[in-house]
């Protein structure tokens, strides 16, 4: 479904990504792992024209999507979360989900040639389905609460609610449980399973080890701009080099 090849990216001359090739099949949980500063989250700015590409090529469901734009990316299915939530802090929980819908992302502009019936029939579905996603996150007590207000968990739960609004058919996790309370990380896990379930593929960067290893069907392992291995998690565990490589070895 998702198909990287040879992906590089320079700052300032300074070689972050260095050919990065990776695959994920369709309904598959694929982990990318990797110490700090591996080039984990430039991967994903690469993929979704977050940052331009220096080289290599994006294929989603065989067709090349390198350099296309953020919302035509999402608008092919395929949507990122970010490490850091990005919300709408002054905006509550369900409006964050509102603002995220589809027609809410650049669409809204053709909105003027629809007929006024159409707008508000778009509109309802549109709440609708913020607040199905809410109930899907279980947070339907805090719907009305303003997003500053939210836990860090709370926080990455909406983040990922945001992300379902565009109702992708794969998504990017950028560690969706960094920071976040045991209790809210088996959640997370387990709505994560949900949407596999339902057809939904993930490619998802993580640290936490027990999570990540749980998770995913298979790992990649970035170190220093590469892919150093891939394999079932009880192969990438067992790997000597990937020991080496968190341990600043390699
Ligand atoms: N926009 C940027 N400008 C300059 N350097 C960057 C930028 N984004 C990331 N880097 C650098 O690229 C390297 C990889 O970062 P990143 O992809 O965030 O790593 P990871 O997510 O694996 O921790 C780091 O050394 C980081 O400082
Ligand atoms: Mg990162």
């Amino acid at each position: 479904m998702l198909r990287l090849e040879a992906l590089a990216k320079s700052f300032g001359g300074f070689a972050v990504v260095k050919g990065c090739d990776l695959e994920v099949r369709e309904g598959e949980i694929v982990g990318l792992i990797g110490p700090n500063g591996a080039g984990k989250t430039t991967v994903f700015n690469l993929i979704t024209s977050a940052l331009p590409l220096d080289a290599g090529r994006v294929w989603f469901d065989d067709r090349d999507i390198t350099g296309f734009p953020t919302h035509r990316i999402a608008q092919a299915g395929l949507v990122r979360t970010f490490q850091v939530p990005r919300l709408f802090e002054r905006l509550s929980v369900i409006e964050n989900l509102m603002v995220a819908g589809p027609n809410q992302r650049g669409e809204r502009f053709w909105s003027v040639w629809l007929r006024p019936g159409e707008i508000a029939r778009e509109e309802k579905r549109n709440e609708e389905q913020a607040w199905e996603t809410l109930r899907f996150l279980g947070m339907e007590r805090v719907a009305n609460d303003l997003a500053a207000t939210l836990s860090g968990g709370q926080k990455k739960l909406l983040e990922l609610g945001r992300a379902l609004m565009a109702r992708p058919r794969m998504l990017l996790l950028d560690e969706p449980v960094a920071g976040v309370a045991p209790r809210l990380i088996d959640e997370i896990a387990d709505r994560i399973r949900v949407l596999r379930g339902r057809g939904l593929t993930f490619l998802v960067i993580e640290h936490k080890m027990d999570f990540i290893m749980a998770l995913s069907d298979r790992l990649y392992v970035m170190a220093d701009g590469r892919v150093l291995t891939e394999g079932r998690p009880e192969e990438v565990q067992a790997d000597q080099r990937v020991l080496d490589a968190y341990l600043g070895v390699a």
